[in-house]
This record gives structure tokens, sequence and C-alpha cells, in this order.
């Protein structure tokens, strides 16, 4: 038998009364701040991740999905959202047609980690981008959002982080510092930190060996380095979200695995759902349209894991899910009423009521049984000596009441269900 590939997940039907409750909390919240949707394609020229996301991240270079194909045009599965939301930007001018474009989306994303609970090769992530201004307002816009879909889906144990990673010439002098505090025990650390230390010497930060952590105790701090206006902004969000009751903790040592990210940065994580805990990331990246050959344009932004969020709810045990339930089940007394009960399916189904009935020739207690499986409020009776006198049999089935109705007087059945 074939199976899914490693990492990738079927949702079935029963698990879609979540997915659709979590979808569609997504949409009313981004549709409220003005926020409009956007689909790009599944996968992109490899070249867009690699310059958008840095080559020296651990997405580039160890976990895109690349190919080549037919054409010898290499090819990846979307990693990440961000660097197609600006290309589509840049492709169709939208800076041109409005100054602030403020988009938001629902998709799956390809990355090959190792898969764990909460980690997955095909994950989805839901998102939004605000790109065309460089205000703080929309920074805090992004994690208020981000934090009041969480709420809505009635999850408690959340902790904002935010941290500002200053603009590059801030940064590129903090990184030799970092350096110089490093360099003695370089050869102390993990072999992955030492590697960062090479190729990307903030990402250290992101290790989680203990011995790492133990001697970067008393590095210097970026945020004790980033210039006046980065200080600004971050000052502000800082407010707003103090103003807005949203709880957040300054971590200095949130630096985040993708490159474009300038000033503003932040994740929101759950004590719930174990080592793979950040349920959404994002900031600011006010480069990143010029450097995939747009005109300078600032903009903002996150992400969340959608799997991650639903693990965290069922471990909160925080939505509350709807019962399942159809509106009417019709039943046949006789084999042969099979294309009157399809027609009047049909005429029930025009006016909006969820309707079935068997289709599989089944004995009168085999389609009862399925009615009750099914939830159905309400059980259409048709065949026997009823029919014969033109009548249908209506059962509501919470009160177990009975109403004989004229064969042709559908419309009768319908009034009673709705009511
Ligand atoms: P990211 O931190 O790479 O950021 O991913 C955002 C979120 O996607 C993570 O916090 C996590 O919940 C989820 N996620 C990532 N990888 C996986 C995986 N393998 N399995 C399940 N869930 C996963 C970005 O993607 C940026 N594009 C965010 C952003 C938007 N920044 C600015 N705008």
């Amino acid at each position: 038998m074939i199976k899914a590939i490693t990492g990738t997940k079927d949702i079935l039907p029963p698990e879609m009364p979540k997915w659709k409750i979590l979808e569609s909390i997504v949409n009313d919240v981004f549709t409220g701040f003005n926020y409009k949707e956007i689909r790009t394609p599944i996968f992109e020229e490899t070249s867009l991740f690699a310059r958008g996301i840095g080559e020296e991240t651990d997405i580039v270079g160890k976990e895109m999905y690349t190919f080549i194909d037919r054409s010898q045009t290499s090819l990846t599965l979307k990693p990440e959202m961000t660097a197609s939301v600006v290309r589509a930007f840049n492709e169709h001018s939208l800076g041109k047609q409005q100054p602030l474009n403020k988009l938001f989306y629902i998709s799956p994303m390809f990355r090959q980690e190792r898969p764990q609970a909460g980690r997955q090769r095909q994950f989805h992530q839901f998102g939004g981008e605000a790109i065309g201004s460089a205000s703080p307002l929309l920074d805090a816009e992004l994690i208020i959002i981000a934090y009041d879909i969480l709420k809505l889906l009635g999850l408690k144990d959340l902790t904002v982080k935010i941290n500002s990673l200053g603009i590059p010439a801030s940064r590129e002098n903090y990184k030799k510092l970092l350096k110089d505090y490093l360099k003695d025990s370089k050869h102390l650390l993990s072999e992955d930190s030492r590697k960062r230390f090479d190729q990307n010497i903030l990402r250290v930060f992101d290790s989680k060996v203990e011995s790492d952590q133990e001697i970067l105790k008393n590095s210097p701090l970026m945020i004790d380095y980033i210039d006046d206006e980065s200080k600004n902004d971050f000052g502000v969000v800082k407010t707003i979200l103090t103003n807005s009751k949203i709880p957040f903790e300054v971590d200095a040592k949130l630096v985040r695995g993708l490159d474009y990210y300038t000033k503003t940065t932040f994740e929101i994580v759950s004590g719930k759902v174990g080592s793979q805990s950040a349920l959404c990331g994002g900031g600011r990246y006010d480069l990143l349209v010029e450097q995939l050959g747009g005109a300078p344009t600032p903009g903002v932004g996150f992400a969340a894991g959608m799997e991650r969020i639903l693990l965290a709810c069922e471990n909160e045990n925080s939505l509350n899910l709807p019962k399942e339930e159809i509106d009417l089940y019709i039943i046949k007394l006789d084999k042969e009423l099979s294309s009157k009960v399809f027609e009047l399916s049909l005429s029930f189904r025009k006016n909006n009521l969820i309707v079935d009935f068997d289709y599989l020739d089944r004995s009168v207690k085999a389609q009862m049984r399925e009615a009750n499986k099914l939830n159905s409020r309400f059980v259409l009776f048709i065949g026997g000596d009823e029919y014969k006198s033109e009548k249908l049999n209506l059962k509501n089935m919470s009160t177990g009441e009975q109403q004989l109705i004229e064969l042709n007087d559908y419309h009768r059945v319908i009034e009673i269900i709705k009511k």
C-alpha cells in the first residue's frame, strides 16, 4: 500500500471542524483590520528564497524542497510566504496602486525538517504582511492581530516575546562585539554554534545546548546597541502593547532564523506544545522589497503555524466544537422509491437543508441507524400504505413527534424543519 510521505499528514473529515474554526477566525480578524487575502503559487524560482531568506539560513541551506523541472529550471516548494508575497508585490507593482498594502494568507508550506509533534514537512501557515509603511503602529497592529486570533481560539498559556535587531549598520557593529566576546571560548561551543560563529553569528543565540547558553550568559545584547530610530520605534511598539493590555516580555536573545529582518521582531510561544513552542513569528523587513528588485519599500509581517496552534488548542482543550448534525435523512420503505427519494432530496437541498439518504439499498433498520449516526434532526419516511394515500411521515428526532404531510407539499416539510 502506498502511504503519505514522512512528515506530511492527511486532514481527515473528523478533524475539519477545528480547521474551519481556525480559518474563519483568521479571516474575520484580518478582515476587521482591512487586510486583503492573497494567494501565490506553491512553487517559485529557487533564487527567490535564496536571495530573500538568505543563503546561510537553515531554511535555504538544509530544508528546502528544490528540484529541476523538465525545462532545467530550479524550482522550490515555498518554505514561507514573505518572499513570495514580496515577489508578487513587485511583479504587479502593487505599491503603485496604493501606498500601503495590507495582505493576509493561509497556505501550505514545505520544509524538510525532522518531523516531530508540531513539526512537519508539509505544514500550514496563516500570516499577514503590511508593505509600504515604516510606522511602528503596523508592527504593533500585527502583534495584536496574532494575539487576538490566539485568544479567540481560547488559548491562555501564551507569551509574547519582542526584540529589535536594529538596522544593518548597527547590527554589523554589534556582531563585531559579539565575535570579540565569544572568540576566546569558541572552542568550547557546540559544533553547530561554532559553524554559526563563522557563518551567521547571531544564530548562536538559538542554540539549545546548555553549555552554549552558559557561555552566552554575560554576552553583550543587541538591544543595547541598536540605532536611535530602531530604539524609538521599539519604544512605540512597547507603549501600544502596554496600552492594549497585551502582556509581553523583551527577549534580547530573540534573533529569528531568517535574514531579512530589521528593527522589531517578535514571537508568540505556548507553554502547552512541548519543544516546538513558537506558535508564530515575524518582524519588520525594511530592505527586502528592494533586495528582491523593487523600489525601496518598508514592510512588516508575521506567520503562524496552524498545526502547532491546533495542537495547543487540543492540549488546552480550548475549542468549543459544534455538534455535527444534518437537517434531514430520508428513509425509503420500498426499494423502488429510490428515484423519488433522489428527486425530493434535490428540492430540499435547493432550499439550503443538509439532506442525505441511503444509496446502498439497505434495510429500514440500517437506514434508521445511519440517521442516528449522522445526528439527523428530522427523518422523513416515504413508502408503505402512507405513500399509497399520497402522504409522507416526518419525524422530529429530538421530540419523537411525527406528522403526516401531503406528498406534493414538500414546502411544508421545509417549513417545519426550518422553524
Ligand atoms: P518562521 O518563524 O520560519 O517565520 O515560521 C513561522 C511559524 O511557522 C513558526 O512559528 C511555526 O509556528 C510555523 N512553522 C515553521 N516551520 C514549521 C514546521 N516545519 N512544521 C510546523 N510548523 C512550522 C516565517 O515563516 C516568516 N515568513 C514569518 C514572517 C512573515 N516574517 C515576516 N512576515
